[in-house]
């Protein structure tokens, strides 16, 4: 069976555009896939060197990914720190990783601008633990969100090099993956492209049906359709984008057919969205409570998901180990 490999950061609590653009995804695949998931909370002290509470934001993660749908039987999850042998792949990666390829990434050139003050190592080196993290597990495929398709090539690029260099076709070069043709981009509702948390314009899976509905209401519109037919300018394509997520078929093109006809109301649209992303977020909201509350269970599921990644990862070492010439154990 295919392998696959995916890991959010937990810099914050999942909202709707993690949900639709990756964690919904993790979730169908795990019944078609050899799957494990994980907690990249190494990779979140690229931006965010001193953590509050670094445990606990893992914890809150894993009780948000079990609550969206991911059975820990079908597909591990565990926490990128608790599995130490991805950090000697990442050393062996990094010396074959180029200052001037690393500096291009736009992600990292991004960050240099976010945090002019703190351009440390490890926020240029973030392709090649990116990548660690993926050919650990000789994963085929990667369920990632568009921003991610860089980082992804790094890694394809890695995984060639390292092939290259020791003269051998060990690692394969991981594919992204999307159920849909093109990966989704869930927008935010202050009419900004992306829903995400440096944003500040989410709608999180713990939050309850009041501040959901308060924050749809107040979404950014216009003065509505100027003529039939027309395009629709971006803050009411969101609208639409999101509605496609959450409501069915049918409803998205009622709404369509009234834009069209210059008919839209817009607080009626808002009203119905916002039903129908209360209906999508309260049982995964329930489950979050649920979870949450049984901090045994998660440790559990966490330290079974360690073990079955650190199974793989102590394998692919060995075998790295002796393709370089160092002693396997
Ligand atoms: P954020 O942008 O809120 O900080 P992350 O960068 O931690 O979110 O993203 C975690 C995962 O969720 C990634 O796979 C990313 O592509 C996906 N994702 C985040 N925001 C969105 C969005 N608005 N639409 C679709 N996917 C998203
Ligand atoms: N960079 C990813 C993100 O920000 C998180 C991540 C780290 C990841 N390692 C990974 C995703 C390995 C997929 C595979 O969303």
């Amino acid at each position: 069976m295919e392998r696959v490999i995916s890991g959010i950061r937990p810099t914050g609590n999942l909202h709707l555009g993690n949900y639709f653009g990756a964690v919904k995804n993790f979730v169908r695949m795990q019944d078609e896939y050899d799957c494990m998931f994980f907690i990249a909370d190494w990779h979140s002290l690229t931006t965010h060197p001193t953590p509050e509470n670094i445990r606990q934001s893992a914890r809150t993660i894993l009780a948000e990914y079990l609550a969206c749908g991911i059975d820990p039987e079908k597909a591990p999850i565990y926490i990128q720190s608790d599995v130490k042998e991805v950090l000697e792949l990442y050393l062996y990666l990094n010396m074959n990783a180029y200052l001037g390829e690393l500096e291009r990434v736009t992600s990292f050139k991004e960050k240099v601008r976010q945090q002019p003050d703190n351009v440390n190592a490890g926020l240029l080196t973030y392709p090649t633990l990116m990548a660690a993290d993926i050919l650990m597990h000789k994963a085929d495929k990667v369920p990632v969100g568009k921003d991610q398709e860089q980082n992804m090539e790094m890694a394809r690029l890695f995984a060639r090099r390292f092939n290259r260099i020791y003269n051998i076709e060990y690692f394969k070069e991981p594919q992204n993956f999307y159920y849909t043709k093109q990966a989704v981009k869930i927008p935010g509702l202050d009419g900004s492209g992306k829903m995400g948390k440096s944003n500040g314009n989410c709608i999180y899976l713990f939050e309850d049906d009041q501040t959901i509905t308060k924050k749809v209401m107040r979404a950014v519109t216009d003065a509505g359709p100027q003529a039939m037919n027309s395009e629709k300018p971006e803050v009411i394509q969101n609208l639409f984008t999101l509605m496609e997520a959450v409501s069915t078929p049918d409803t998205v093109a009622y709404f369509n057919d009234k834009w069209n006809t210059c008919e839209i109301r817009y607080g009626d649209m808002k009203k119905q969205l916002a039903a129908d992303i209360c209906a999508t977020v309260a049982p995964i909201r329930e489950k979050i409570e649920m979870y949450k509350n049984d901090d045994a269970l998660l440790q559990r599921i966490a330290n079974q998901g360690a073990e079955r990644a650190r199974e793989r990862a102590a394998q692919t070492i060995k075998e790295v180990r002796e393709i370089i010439g160092f002693r396997a154990n």
